[in-house]
């Protein structure tokens, strides 16, 4: 197929499933993507847990709050979301008049997953009296359910805002909630969800590492199991490990979240050492996130390049959607 200039016919492609002509071996993917984000009036809004190389590309770089706000100001024409579906989808949402790409549309999320909102739906059902607040890692449709959406920020401060004797269902991350009913107090209903990759870390073996590495704190995403929690000497969003560590008189840290974040952890503080905490499997790699590790250069180039994929969202689900995630940005 021959490179195109003018994306008139991205939708009908995208539909197709596109499969773009092979890039040639001395083309810089790097120089290439520069060139065409400046050509195309585009900026590329990257998570921590992408590869270095893209991190390293991005315009924003940031956790999932920084980034719904850097897209909601954004005034370039095009958001090339370096993330996962349902931050570019948050993107799309908070600033629909922006063509937004995401590298690969298969870049989903197993906690958005584990919440269809056909069950939710029902879920929900049984209490009507019920506030519901859900956790930005879910899809537009479970996002148009809700009346408040929040991220790993600012969750505590979001239950905080609900008048104390509402009930509140939280979803779909019952790890997240669970800290957040120990943090706030408040007794939530919540949903049964799960991040593959937060669930994956071993309580023995972070023990062990502990032990052998006494003066280390270990740290760790509240998307983490409860056992995991209840040791942390510190429990934060990806942006607050990175603010702790930077503060912390400690010089090795254990980290319990999606390792791509070593690498802006590293480069704020290159003298002390960040050991990923060690997953219940030792063959595989399972604290690297396999949905945000399907973006790569090639993708990233190929999307400036094509304009594809595209996040494509109904107009009605767009303005049910944005209320939830307004309310979150108007807190601050
Ligand atoms: P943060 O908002 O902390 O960056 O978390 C995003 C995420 O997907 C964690 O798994
Ligand atoms: Fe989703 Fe977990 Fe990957 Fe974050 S780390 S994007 S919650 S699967």
């Amino acid at each position: 197929m021959k490179a195109i200039d003018t994306p008139i016919h991205l939708s009908q492609l995208q539909r197709r499933g596109f499969i773009p002509e092979p890039i040639p071996p001395e083309v810089s993917l790097v120089d290439e993507i520069q060139r065409l984000k400046r050509e195309k009036n585009a900026v590329i809004l990257a998570h921590y847990y992408q590869e270095e190389a893209i991190q390293e590309l991005s315009d924003y770089l940031g956790d999932s709050l920084y980034l719904a706000q850097a897209a909601e100001k954004v005034e370039a024409e095009m958001i090339v979301f370096a993330g996962v579906h349902f931050m570019a989808e948050t993107a799309k949402i908070v600033n629909p008049s922006k063509k937004v790409l995401l590298p690969d549309l298969k870049a989903g999320c197993s906690l958005a997953d584990s919440c269809p909102p056909q069950d939710f739906k029902k879920f929900l059902s049984q209490y009507p009296e019920a506030v519901v607040v859900t956790y930005i890692n879910c899809s537009a449709e479970i996002k148009a359910l809700s009346d408040i959406v929040c991220t790993s920020s600012n969750a505590v401060r979001v239950i905080e805002s609900i008048p104390k004797e509402t009930p509140i269902v939280f979803a779909p991350d019952k790890n997240l909630g669970r800290y957040l009913i120990k943090e706030t107090g408040r007794d939530m209903i919540l949903w049964d969800g799960a991040c593959l990759v937060h669930e994956a870390f071993s309580f023995n073996r972070i023990i062990a590492l502990v032990k052998e590495y006494p003066t280390a704190e270990f740290i760790a995403h509240p998307e983490s199991e409860s056992q995991v929690l209840d040791i942390a000497h510190y429990i934060g969003s990806t942006s607050g490990l990175l603010q702790h560590v930077q503060k912390s008189p400690a010089t090795i840290f254990i980290v319990a979240t999606e390792a791509g974040i070593l690498h802006e952890m590293k480069k704020r503080c290159p003298e002390k050492t960040f050991i990923p905490a060690p997953v219940e499997d030792e063959t595989c790699a399972c604290s690297e996130c396999a949905f945000m590790k399907l973006n790569t250069l090639e993708k990233l180039y190929n999307c400036l390049r094509y304009e594809l994929p595209e996040i494509e969202l109904d107009s009605q689900l767009m303005a049910a959607a944005k209320a939830p995630i307004d309310r979150m940005l108007a807190l601050g």
